[in-house]
């Protein structure tokens, strides 16, 4: 599937984007884990979630919808039932990576497989502290998928300071933690998204954090049973982006997007941007569980940032909209310390620099990170044709830069886009934004 993009101008409306990716997984899976009935709303229906709804499925939990909710019948933390052939985790990294320490701790074998680009990503990250809490898993000798899971009498709990910044590793560890003997420690010391601990609490399971200058340290002891609860899930900030990097670079523009996940470890973007000096407003801030806001957006002139290292954790999938504004920004926008980019659904530093340059931009690539040299507030894109390598957030945001292009822009291989924001194309009609997919 391609998209092609027209030039934009006075992008206006009100949006509501879909279920939070993150905090869905997370939602389907403890349902799935508690003793009865849950009830979801706002899931995300993207093929991401999907997945995991299947590989659920796959192990006997009844997952139905009804009047646009989810239900979900759970088993409890030992009634899964053992898969009749591999689970297919396509191309979710979250999904197979939390899934990992849930299977790791079953009493059958499992065998965990995805598509091309999920077998080309780094598993050795949970597959070694698995181990360490003696889990049976195995990967390829490359540390990539099949992921093999043999059953072990039980798992040991284990303290573990986080080698790299991933919320998955951390979740994968907690998910493995309800069934291990003792407290599971882990401490990190970049604070990744903490959606886990957050539905931890929300499913009544009892989870301590700690957090001290240095590190953040969560402590958590083995669970019995889990309560079933419904769960309302808000917009994800992620999808979000796109449509306030829209609203940001096109001229005229006012968007306003309702109901949009905040919480603080998920909206580096929104710090970075406005350190660029954009118009962005929260209102209606609602303190729930998972807190959210209404984000009111307007056309901004950017100025070029050194972005601070902490943040990059905190706005890892939102890099590729970042790179879009960072070019169109006065001056220039240094990025380090991103190393983890290179191990997404694509090679996201090395794929976004092929689009800069398609674009037209001038920058420099480096190991872990990037220098943009930006365009400034009348600058304009090349028009060109893009390859998105199949990766959901470089086509969506590549399709967004092109609203500043000088003519139509073509982007190539955007099926992915179905993983996160299935209706991406219908929501930017919405706003005004001329696109066309075929
Ligand atoms: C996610 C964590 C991040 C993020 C991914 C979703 C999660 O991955 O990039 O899209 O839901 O835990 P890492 O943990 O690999 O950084």
């Amino acid at each position: 599937m391609q998209f092609k993009i027209q030039k934009g101008n006075g992008l206006k409306g009100e949006i509501i984007v879909p279920g939070d990716k993150s905090i869905s997984h997370r939602a389907i899976m403890l349902a799935s884990l508690a003793d009865g009935k849950s009830e979801i709303s706002g899931l995300l229906e993207g093929e991401d979630c999907n997945a995991t709804i299947e590989v659920f499925r796959m192990m006997g939990i009844s997952i139905s919808k009804q009047k646009g909710n989810f239900l979900i019948e759970g088993k409890g933390l030992r009634g899964l039932e053992e898969p009749s052939g591999p689970l297919d985790f396509k191309n979710s990294g979250t999904s197979v990576r939390l899934c990992s320490g849930v299977l790791a701790a079953q009493e059958f074998s499992s065998t965990l497989i995805g598509d091309t680009s999920l077998s080309s990503r780094p598993m050795k990250r949970i597959i070694e502290p698995l181990g360490l809490m003696g889990a049976n898993t195995s990967s390829t000798e490359e540390g990539t998928l099949p992921i093999m899971v043999e059953p072990v009498d039980s798992l040991q709990s284990i303290k573990y300071s986080l080698p790299v910044a991933s919320a998955q590793v951390k979740s994968c560890l907690l998910f493995a933690g309800l069934y291990s003997q003792g407290i599971t420690e882990i401490e990190e010391k970049i604070t990744t998204r903490d959606h886990t601990e957050r539905m931890f609490e929300q499913f009544g399971i009892p989870i301590e954090v700690f957090q001290s200058k240095a590190a953040k340290l969560i402590k958590l002891n083995k669970v019995e049973d889990i309560n079933p609860t419904n769960i309302n899930i808000c917009g994800d900030f992620s999808s979000a982006s796109f449509f306030i990097l829209a609203a940001l670079i096109t001229p005229n523009s006012e968007l306003l997007l309702r109901n949009v996940g905040v919480n603080s470890t998920r909206i580096g973007f929104l710090h970075a941007l406005r350190h660029m000096g954009a118009n962005i407003e929260l209102k209606n801030e609602i303190k729930t569980f998972e807190p959210t806001a209404d984000i009111l957006v307007r056309t901004s002139t950017l100025k070029g940032i050194t972005l601070n290292t902490n943040l990059v954790a905190n706005m890892i999938d939102e890099m590729p909209a970042f790179f879009i504004a960072a070019s169109l920004a006065e001056g220039i926008t240094k990025v380090k310390d991103a190393n983890e980019l290179r191990t997404k659904e694509s090679d996201r530093l090395q794929v976004m620099s092929e689009v800069l340059n398609s674009f037209g931009v001038k920058f420099r690539l480096e190991e872990d990170g990037i220098l943009i040299n930006g365009l400034g507030k009348n600058g304009t894109f090349k028009a060109s044709e893009i390859n998105s390598h199949g990766d959901h957030r470089i086509a969506m945001a590549s399709s967004i830069g092109s609203l500043r292009s000088d003519g139509e822009t073509s982007v190539l291989d955007c099926l992915n886009v179905n993983t996160s924001f299935p209706n991406f194309i219908d929501v930017c009609k919405e706003v005004g934004i001329n696109i066309e997919a075929s």
